[in-house]
C-alpha cells in the first residue's frame, strides 16, 4: 500500500523493536517510508527476520538516529529516564514522537525532558493510548478509529498525521504538548476499560462530531 499522503516517504528511527515499535515499523514500511530500528542487541536474529520481511534495517541505536527526520520512541518507559538524556544530542531538529508509557512514574510520558534536553526537537505525543493490535487493525466494523495526540502546530504535526494516517487511523489533534496529560488519561482509560472492564485489547476510541 503506498501512502495516500504525496509528499516525499520520511525517514523513521524506531527506537525499540518490541511490539509496539514492530507493528508501527509494518504500517510505515507498507506506506514506503524508510525505516532503521535502533535497538541495543542489533544482532538479534528474530528482529533482524522480521525487519527483513517487511524490508526496514536494524543497527545500534546511536547510527539509527543519523540521518533520520522522525523518531519514534518505543522503548520500556521505566528506561525512559535513563535513555533520553543519552539520545538528546541526536534528536535536535528531528520530529520526536514519544509512545512510551512510564508505568511506574506518576506521569507516563516524558515529554518534559525530551522538551528540556533537546529543545530544538519537534516533540509529540501518540501511539501511546492503546494496543498495538489497533494500530495493525484499525477498524471496528464499519468503523475506523481515531488516534488522539498533542504536540506543536506545524511540519512535525504534519508528519505525525501522516504516520498516524498510515496505520489507518484517523488523527485528532488535542493541541499543543500542554494537552499529553490528556492522552495519557486516554490510556488510564484504555487500561481500564480493556483489562478491568472485560473489552479487551482490541478495544479503541471515536470522537463522534455532528
Ligand atoms: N504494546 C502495546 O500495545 C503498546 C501500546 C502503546 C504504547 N506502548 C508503549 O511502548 C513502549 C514499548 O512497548 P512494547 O509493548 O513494544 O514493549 P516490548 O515488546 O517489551 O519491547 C520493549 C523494547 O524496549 C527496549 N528497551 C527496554 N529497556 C531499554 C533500554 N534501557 N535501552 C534501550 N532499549 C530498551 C527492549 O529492548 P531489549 O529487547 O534489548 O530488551 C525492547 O526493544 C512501552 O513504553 C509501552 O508502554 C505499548
Amino acid at each position: 500500500m503506498i501512502s495516500k499522503y504525496p509528499d516525499p516517504p520520511l525517514t523513521i528511527a524506531v527506537i525499540g523493536g518490541g511490539v509496539i515499535g514492530r507493528t508501527l515499523a509494518t504500517a510505515w514500511t507498507r506506506s514506503g517510508h524508510g525505516v532503521t530500528f535502533g535497538v541495543r542487541r542489533p544482532q538479534d536474529d528474530d528482529l533482524l527476520q522480521f525487519a527483513a520481511g517487511i524490508g526496514a534495517n536494524v543497527t545500534a541505536i546511536e547510527p539509527a538516529l543519523t540521518g533520520t527526520d522522525t523518531v519514534l520512541l518505543a522503548i520500556a518507559g521505566d528506561a525512559m529516564p535513563e535513555v533520553v538524556p543519552q539520545l538528546a544530542p541526536q534528536l535536535a531538529g528531528k520530529t520526536v514522537i514519544d509512545a512510551t508509557n512510564n508505568v511506574v512514574s506518576p506521569v507516563l510520558n516524558s515529554i518534559a525532558d525530551l522538551s528540556a534536553l533537546a529543545p530544538t526537537a519537534r516533540v509529540y505525543r501518540a501511539f501511546n493510548t492503546v494496543g498495538w493490535e489497533n494500530f495493525a487493525d484499525p477498524t471496528y466494523g464499519d468503523t475506523i478509529g481515531d488516534l488522539l495526540y498533542s504536540g506543536p502546530a506545524g511540519i512535525g504535526q504534519q508528519a505525525v498525521e501522516r504516520l498516524i494516517g498510515d496505520t489507518g487511523l484517523r488523527p485528532i489533534h488535542l493541541g499543543d504538548n500542554d494537552k499529553a496529560h490528556l492522552a495519557d488519561a486516554l490510556t488510564a482509560l484504555w487500561f481500564t476499560l480493556a483489562f478491568e472492564q472485560g473489552y479487551g485489547r482490541g478495544v479503541g476510541f471515536k470522537v463522534l462530531t455532528r
